[in-house]
């Protein structure tokens, strides 16, 4: 007989699903710093007003703790796989060697569209089309978020249109196919279709995009668009707030096995996947309930928590949002591509670098080379039996030095990994990394 504290699957019933998300903002240590408008310009946040939801730009500024999940989305969640199983890593245990330690993650690959973004994007093309919405835009640099927007905007009959870093693009065929399948137009980034994407590539008509110039596209594009918002799929509260569905089930899924993680690792690009499972945890200790730590993987591609400078920034490379207070390393830098393209942003959510700044989130950042990410992927590939997303490959490596860490120095320790994506789209970076052919 298997008892629950021994089973490698731990799963939670639907009914159990969660009926609120969970919003940080009144349990920060601090009132999180406003936007602010640029000194120059037109106003931004008007901007923003006109491109955006509605609904999803009262949420960025909601005051309450919990805000209830309205039960059409509970029912688009269910749909879609959730609750999703928390699983123990017991034969990576047994492969690294580990006495002392306890490895755990959490299932977000097991998406229909292959990762947490859906998370969001169902909410955020719910509420669009009870705004009377037509047709949604965006960028995505991964292809995850574009994928899982494609997918959200067909469920509810709404046209979507992506635009898509150039440099992931050009490579990703398969899952251009996925969108094009799930009817969305998807544009390489910078494209000729907007006046931004034009400008950029009259100096560098061979400029491999950035994610910055992507969302400066589907703003655009919303704002010359009659019926058209725009979405995005990470860094602003309301997408973290979205994301915290696989915190706080994961917080039920500990629970039930009587288990308390010492540390949770989720890679980070903008935040969402990080944010979703570590803030329904973080708010635990910042109002005494829980000790636990929390490790962003990063890329040095990007390594926004590490480098960057906390300070007031644009999101996007045409300074068309408002200014955010966030770990930035500059709106215009040029980053160099990588295989864990959603890693690859200038700045991280401003929920995030407040609990950076106030030392409650740690962050590590790997090689642009990721020789050790893509070897951490296929030891848990060979072990776990499961393939990972490129980005979160991060997370298993920060979560397999961390184990071997502890573990040489004779401490027990529960450490929980968010396996964000998974990457049967992805074999072509495998291929390349790992020399396999
Ligand atoms: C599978 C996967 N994980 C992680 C990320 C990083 O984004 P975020 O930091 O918002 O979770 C992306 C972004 O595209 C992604 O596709």
């Amino acid at each position: 007989m298997v008892t629950i504290m021994e089973k490698s699957q731990i799963t939670l019933p639907v009914e159990e699903l969660p009926a609120k998300w969970y919003n940080i903002l009144p349990d920060l240590p601090e009132p999180l710093p406003p936007p602010k408008e640029p000194e120059t310009g037109p106003p931004r946040a008007e901007f923003l007003a006109r491109t955006m939801i509605n609904e999803c730009l009262k949420q960025e500024m909601a005051n309450e703790r919990w805000v209830l999940i309205p039960e059409e989305i509970r029912e688009l969640y269910i749909h879609m796989g959730r609750p999703r199983p928390l699983y123990r890593a017991k034969r990576l245990e047994k492969r690294l060697g580990l006495k002392r330690v306890r490895l755990y993650y959490k299932r977000e690959d097991l998406s229909p569209t292959g990762s947490h973004k859906t998370n969001t994007a169902v909410v955020q093309a719910y509420y669009a089309l009870k705004e009377g919405k037509t047709t949604l835009s965006t960028e995505t640099g991964a292809g995850q978020w574009g994928t899982a927007l494609a997918y959200a905007a067909k469920l509810l009959d709404l046209e979507c249109v992506i635009f898509w870093v150039k440099s992931v693009y050009d490579w990703k065929v398969d899952r251009r196919i996925l969108m094009k399948l799930l009817g969305a137009k998807v544009y390489s980034s910078p494209s000729k279709e907007t006046n931004i994407g034009r400008e950029v590539l009259s100096k560098n008509p061979n400029h491999s995009g950035s994610l910055g110039i992507a969302i400066s596209e589907g703003l655009e594009y919303a704002k010359t668009h009659k019926g058209c918002v725009y979405c995005l799929g990470s860094v602003l509260n309301h997408v973290l707030m979205h994301q915290t569905i696989i915190g706080l089930e994961t917080i039920k899924q500990f629970d039930l096995i009587d288990e308390k993680p010492d540390l949770i690792i989720g890679c980070l690009g903008g935040g969402s996947n990080f944010g979703g499972i570590a803030l329904p945890f973080i708010g635990e200790v910042l109002r005494g309930k829980r000790e636990c730590e929390f490790l962003a993987a990063q890329s040095l591609a990007a390594p926004n928590l590490i480098k960057g400078e906390y300070r007031y920034d644009f999101c996007d490379v045409a300074e068309h949002t408002p200014l955010l207070k966030i770990y930035t390393l500059g709106h215009k830098i040029e980053m160099p591509p990588i295989k864990a393209d959603g890693l690859r942003y200038h700045a991280a959510a401003p929920i995030i670098s407040l609990l950076r700044h106030h030392n409650l989130v740690k962050a590590i950042a790997y090689p642009i080379d990721e020789k050790s990410i893509f070897e951490a992927a296929k030891i848990f590939l060979q072990n776990e039996g499961w393939l990972p997303a490129p980005e979160s490959s991060y997370a298993i490596r920060a979560g397999i030095d961390k184990a071997l860490e502890a573990e040489r120095a004779g401490e027990e320790k529960v450490i929980c990994m968010n396996i964000s994506g998974h990457g049967f789209l992805d074999l072509m970076a495998y291929k390349e990394k790992l020399e396999c052919r």
